[in-house]
């Protein structure tokens, strides 16, 4: 499908899918850790449209959701509860009760209070209650610290000591039943030891849990497979499977998988539509119609994403060409910090130009905001030479359409 084609029926900018490395991508992560009869929970969190979840349930996946808005976006799809398992560190009450009412696998629980008000609510309801117990391992993952989790200064999860007291808990708690342990160490992890690292305390932790009386039957290793930004620097997920499926197996325990980025990361990319190319002092700035509204990642991360012009016959897709001009690719919004990329090679562009944003199909839509009134951009959806809108561009009026008092 000629991305020109989608930008002319769809207007820029405008985010476009692949459905064949979507599914492609997560029937790799379900083959590679086949030994361990794997739940591959996406996350929804990195790219929560609906039409994205349908084609991951029917492709048999599960879901991991950290709010009560994505546990809804699950069951909106017709995703089976017993395959969603539900984590983060502010669960509210009213979060919990909908889980419950759900039946939903398991809560990846990150705290005694947390624990003690599942219980309540559970004993009020009438319910069980799935938990598993998420473990901080302490692991450094070597990736940005915004997107570390596991280490022993993050809020999430509890350290094994802590663990293993709210193990002993919920042996006095009825209704829960703790069915495994979860850990997640952080995302975009390009390296396969701390995950080994982590898994190995994790499965003596589930072990002694088991022997102890638990009906712990799950290994939960959570997502972070990192995705090509700039070469090909990510690891085949085969690698992450060959180092953790056989101790996961060895142990007698099913795997859960968490990924979110790896299945949708590279399944899109933004197209957006030059205005102007103005010079500045030494600069050249790029100014797009898309901004950190649409993808925040390089304000918030200094995130590398790879952009290019779309028809460009003026050079061959390699920022080291000869004839490139180096330029700030920055968009609309009023902040300093509103770029895709900088002091970046690119043929130099003129207005009316596509530039391709690659890369961006997890983490972009998702993190989109509102902010200088800016309506959201639409989805597209192609599959074969088909394409479909799955989420349409707003309008003005979507801004404010939850306000009142005018
Ligand atoms: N499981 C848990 C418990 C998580 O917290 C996350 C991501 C995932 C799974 C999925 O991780 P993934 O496979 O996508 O790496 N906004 C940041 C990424 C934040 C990730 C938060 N947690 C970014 O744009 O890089």
């Amino acid at each position: 499908m000629p991305a020109p084609a989608i930008a002319r029926e769809h207007g820029t900018p405008v985010y476009v899918y692949s459905r064949r490395a979507i599914v492609g991508h997560y029937r790799r992560v379900a083959e590679a850790f086949a030994a361990v009869s794997p739940l591959v929970c996406y996350s929804v969190k990195a790219n929560p449209n609906l039409a994205l979840l349908r084609l991951l349930r029917d492709e048999g996946a599960g879901f991991d959701v950290v709010s009560g808005g994505e546990l809804a976006r699950v069951l909106r799809v017709g995703a089976s509860p017993k395959r969603a398992v539900f984590a983060g560190v502010g669960k509210t009450d009213a979060e919990i009760e909908a889980a419950l009412a759900a039946d939903i696998l398991m809560f990846n629980v990150e705290s005694e209070g947390e624990l003690d008000r599942i219980a309540e609510l559970a004993v009020a309801r009438g319910r069980e209650a799935g938990i598993a117990l998420r473990v901080n391992p302490d692991v450094d993952p070597s990736t940005h610290r915004h997107i570390t989790t596991g280490k022993r200064e993050n809020k999430f999860g509890v350290d094994f000591r802590r663990a293993q007291f709210l193990a002993e808990r919920i042996l006095k708690l009825p209704p829960l039943r703790l069915l495994g342990v979860h850990m997640h160490i952080g995302s975009q992890i390009l390296e396969v030891t701390p995950y080994a690292q982590a898994l190995r305390s994790v499965l003596e932790f589930a072990s002694r849990a088991r022997e102890r009386g638990h009906p712990v039957a799950f290994v939960n290793v959570g997502g972070g497979y990192g995705i090509h930004y700039k070469d090909e620097e990510a690891k085949p997920v085969r690698e992450f499977a060959e180092a953790l499926a056989p101790p996961i197996r060895d142990a007698g325990f099913r795997a859960i998988l968490e990924p979110g980025r790896f299945i949708v990361g590279n399944a899109g990319i933004l197209l957006t539509r030059v205005l102007y190319v103005k010079e500045s002092g030494d600069k050249v700035f790029v100014v797009c119609d898309a901004g950190m509204t649409d993808l925040i990642r390089p304000a918030l991360y200094e995130a590398y994403h790879k952009v290019w012009p779309v028809e460009s016959d003026r050079a061959p897709f390699d920022e080291g060409s000869p004839g490139l001009v180096t330029t700030d690719v920055v968009g609309p919004v009023c902040e300093s910090a509103d770029f895709f990329a900088r002091d970046r090679r690119i043929p130099r562009p003129v207005p009316g130009d596509l530039l391709a944003v690659f890369s961006t199909g997890a983490y972009g839509a998702a993190m989109a905001s509102h902010y200088n009134s800016r309506p959201r951009s639409p989805e597209v959806l192609v599959s074969g030479t088909e394409t479909r809108l799955i989420r349409r561009r707003e309008t003005v009026e979507d801004l404010w359409r939850a306000e009142e008092g005018l």
